[in-house]
């Protein structure tokens, strides 16, 4: 099964639920602190994980995933006592027309999966989104990748990442380029992890 089938990433995101929240959402929540009502995104967010990690930080959260039943997996996810501070959306990064303004975007291995074609529009939302001091931390894939090659996703350079950076103040930015493990068996990464940050002003 490709990673891009609908029930590829059923099967995936079912097996998230034990697992520890991602490095990267933990170290951008630590770099944010506590949301005290302020507003995150969790693009691609899957079964809700780490949606459960925002709001469990104070985060208003606002969910998007294109799978169908993404709200049904996030409301299972997240404590009922959080809901008040939840939205969730299911739409394809192809058909999404506007983000709510944040003070963080995570993005975890989900925008390398937005068609190459929509990636530059899905990534202009994401940057507007962004408040001043607002935090952006996102997994991207390099044209080293496996999955490269694919109409389906968005595999870049790494002086596209940079440029695609440019302005913001960039925190981190972690190249791994090496075979590995996936949920779908051995492959090639390439994949950069990113944490950065818009400018206050
Ligand atoms: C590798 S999973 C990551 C899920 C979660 N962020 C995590 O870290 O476990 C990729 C997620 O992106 C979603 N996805 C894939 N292609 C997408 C697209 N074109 N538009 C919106 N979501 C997409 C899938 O449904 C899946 O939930």
């Amino acid at each position: 099964m490709t990673p891009y089938a609908r029930a590829h990433w059923t099967d995936y995101n079912d097996a998230q639920r034990t697992r520890e929240v991602r490095p990267l959402c933990r170290e951008v929540l630590a770099l944010a602190g506590p949301g005290e009502g302020r507003t995150a995104i969790d693009l691609g967010c899957g079964l809700g994980r780490e949606t459960d990690a925002l709001l469990r930080a104070g985060y208003r959260t606002h969910a998007v995933d294109m799978h169908p039943d993404t709200e049904a997996k996030v409301l299972a996810h997240t404590r009922a006592a959080d809901h008040p501070r939840l939205t969730v959306q299911s739409v394809p990064f192809g058909l999404l027309r506007a983000l709510p303004h944040a003070h963080l975007v995570y993005a975890g291995y989900s925008l390398p999966y937005c068609a190459a074609a929509d990636f530059d529009r899905v990534w202009a939302l994401v940057r507007r989104a962004l408040r001043p001091g607002g935090w952006l931390a996102v997994n991207l894939f390099g044209e080293h990748d496996s999955y490269a090659g694919s109409s389906s996703g968005t595999f870049l350079t790494r002086t596209q990442v940079e440029e695609s950076l440019a302005g913001l103040e960039v925190v981190r930015l972690d190249e791994e380029d090496a075979d590995g493990d996936s949920f779908g068996g051995p492959k090639h990464w390439h994949l950069f992890d990113i944490i950065a940050r818009r400018p206050q002003r």
